[in-house]
């Protein structure tokens, strides 16, 4: 057994809706049926809005619609009803929110502003993909959809994903050609009428469609987020990002070098709030991969979130740190090459640290081939570092696991098939500092 600092996880009450296997205990899940991407991530009068890509009656994708989530600590979320719903011809697919103080739009007033989600809508027969705009008066518990939409429609098939935020004065829309792998910027005085500013890509991973788009800055950078399905780092859905300026017209990127966010396989279509206090850059990300995302056997909901993560840039790397003001349970531990099991039994476990200068996540004893056939080079992920000391901050939640190496430096999400009821941590070499869990 481990030495150190023992801190408790959250009790859910047992056999209650929460309780299930492989329902994770802190991180947002929806009560019920399919989640993928968050949607219109946006901080309002002391509350996070978290809307998300969501079929309102079924565990599989399919009538996307808007849920809607709000927390005021990023940590305890409460689901509301569905915020935007789908029609029998078209699907609300992804899309951002901002707060529209000047009242440009007319659909609010100075007083009162509207918030106005900016989503693509897909129609179901394929056709066309075009962005529109829906608008609440009540902190976004009610939308009207905008009768003057589509607002941007350049009658292709494949164009979506809008990200909007206010920048000196005027609307920025960035939004993606994922078959092109290029994503476009226009700019608006209203939300209603777009004019084409610039393109940016093809660049650096092009081995799937790129999706869902975020910028913005970081001290003297800008940062352009890409989502790419498939072609990720190890299989099917990856997120990259490029380091650049934004010079009110163009992003201009400073290489064209390959940047993972995530060297796991489940951290997808993430992006940052709008608004968040004191200018943080506080990003979400769908935990789970287009490869078996419909699959993955949960019930009676499918789908959750990866903890929220403040974003900051050091060199030409972006650090992740987990929101934890609240003091979530996490396991942390330095090592020169040492590593840590966490086992929920003898025969399913994970296995975490540094060997030969490669930090590894071994998660090959913690999947349920029966349950979910993958590959098994799949389930172990190395990277090469250049350091003699290494500091690991671990989130282990019923059916994921979280790991941070280095400070944020190098962040892993994965789906799992351990739970933390009655799991052990048990260090194996030279291993310090140990801080635990107590998994009850
Ligand atoms: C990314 C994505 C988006 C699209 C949404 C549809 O996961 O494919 O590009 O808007 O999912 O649900």
């Amino acid at each position: 057994m481990s030495e150190g600092k023992v801190t408790a996880v959250i009790k859910h009450p047992a056999g209650a809706l929460g309780d299930e296997k492989s329902r994770p205990q802190f991180h947002f899940t929806p009560e019920r049926n399919w989640m993928n991407d968050p949607n219109g991530l946006i901080y309002y009068k002391g509350e996070y809005h978290l809307f998300f890509q969501h079929n309102p009656t079924e565990n599989i994708w399919g009538n996307m619609s808007w849920g809607h989530a709000v927390s005021t600590d990023l940590h305890k979320w409460e689901e509301l009803p569905v915020a935007i719903p789908c029609t029998d011809e078209v699907g609300i697919f992804s899309g951002s929110a901002v707060i529209d103080y000047t009242n440009s739009t007319g659909f609010g007033s100075v007083e009162n502003p509207a918030m106005v989600a900016i989503y693509t809508e897909h129609k179901n027969d394929k056709r066309k993909q075009s962005q529109c705009l829906a608008f609440s008066l009540d902190d976004g518990r009610t939308f009207t959809k905008y009768e003057g939409n589509p607002v941007l429609d350049t009658n292709s098939p494949d164009f979506r994903d809008p990200k909007v935020q206010w920048i000196d004065g005027q609307w920025l829309m960035t939004v993606a050609k994922p078959d092109l792998h290029q994503i476009s910027f226009f700019t608006s005085k209203n939300l209603k009428a777009w004019k084409h500013l610039s393109d940016f890509g093809p660049a650096a991973e092009v081995g799937g469609c790129w999706e869902c788009p975020d910028l913005f800055q970081l001290g003297e950078k800008w940062i352009l987020i890409v989502s790419l399905n498939p072609g990720g780092y190890q299989v099917g859905s990856g997120t990259q990002y490029f380091i650049g300026q934004w010079n009110g017209k163009e992003f201009i990127a400073d290489d064209s070098k390959t940047r993972w966010l995530d060297y796991g396989r489940d951290n997808y279509a993430g992006v940052t709030f709008e608004n968040a206090p004191d200018n943080r850059k506080i990003f979400i990300g769908w935990m789970s991969n287009w490869e078996y995302a419909h699959t993955f056997p949960t019930h009676p909901w499918r789908g959750a979130m990866t903890l929220p993560r403040e974003l900051t840039l050091h060199g030409d790397k972006l650090f992740q740190k987990v929101v934890n003001e609240n003091g979530i349970p996490k396991i942390t531990f330095t090592t020169t090459g040492g590593s840590i099991r966490i086992s929920e039994n003898r025969d399913k476990f994970v296995e975490i640290g540094l060997r030969e200068k490669k930090i590894y996540l071994d998660c090959t004893h913690a999947w349920d081939e029966e349950a979910l056939p993958l590959s098994k080079e799949f389930l172990l992920q190395e990277i090469e570092i250049d350091l003699e000391e290494v500091e690991f901050e671990i989130y282990l939640d019923r059916g994921s696991i979280e790991l941070f190496v280095d400070g944020g430096k190098y962040a892993f999400t994965n789906l799992t098939f351990i739970g933390t009821a009655r799991s052990l941590v048990t260090p194996i070499g030279e291993i310090r500092n140990l801080n635990t869990v107590n998994f009850g």
